[in-house]
């Protein structure tokens, strides 16, 4: 299993295959909250809270299953003495982005499910959901730089 995982040139590039899973998952994440937003622009906010915390959910597997482990072994060794070599910098601002995206994402989750304390339940939703979309999509835009930079450039 974990030597299939590892085999590269599934989509044709340098990337073990749990990476381009990782990149499939994480751009079908994008299109889901993409569609939940319009989902919410037209009112239909119980078919918009569903798909957000669908989305929201498979992302959250995706960066505890594959790219917090990738970042511990492979980037945070070198950090900061090799953050201006190689993908060092952009990986470490990339996890860093990311790392809020998935705290302010799941936190937002939480609150639209009524599952935090009273006093935690935010009213203002427009601008904590404006705010985790934009940062998820920050996050998904800096990922796809490293995908290109490490299994397409090979820097
Ligand atoms: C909203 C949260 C996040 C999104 C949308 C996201 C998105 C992506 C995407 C699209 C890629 C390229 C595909 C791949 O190589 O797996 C990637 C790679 C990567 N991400 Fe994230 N990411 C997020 C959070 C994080 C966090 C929190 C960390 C680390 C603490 C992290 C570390 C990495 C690393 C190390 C890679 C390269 C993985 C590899 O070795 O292939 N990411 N990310």
């Amino acid at each position: 299993m974990i030597n299939i995982l590892n085999r590269p040139r599934f989509l044709g590039t340098h990337a073990p295959l749990i990476s381009d899973l990782s990149l499939i998952l994480i751009l079908l994440t994008a299109i889901m909250f993409t569609i939940g937003w319009q989902l919410a622009r037209q009112k239909q906010y119980e078919a918009h809270r569903w798909v957000q915390t669908a989305a929201a959910c498979l992302n959250a597997i995706v960066v505890l299953g594959v790219m917090i482990r990738s970042f511990v072994v492979h980037i945070l060794p070198g950090v900061p003495g090799k953050l201006l070599e190689g993908d060092y910098g952009v990986t470490t601002v990339h996890a860093i982005v990311g790392m809020i995206a998935l705290l302010l994402g799941l936190f937002v989750v939480l609150r639209a499910n009524k599952l935090v304390p009273k006093g935690l339940r935010f009213k203002n939703y427009k601008l904590f959901m404006r705010t985790s979309y934009s940062l998820y999509m920050l996050a998904t835009f800096i990922g796809v730089i490293v995908y290109l930079e490490v299994y397409v450039l090979g820097i």
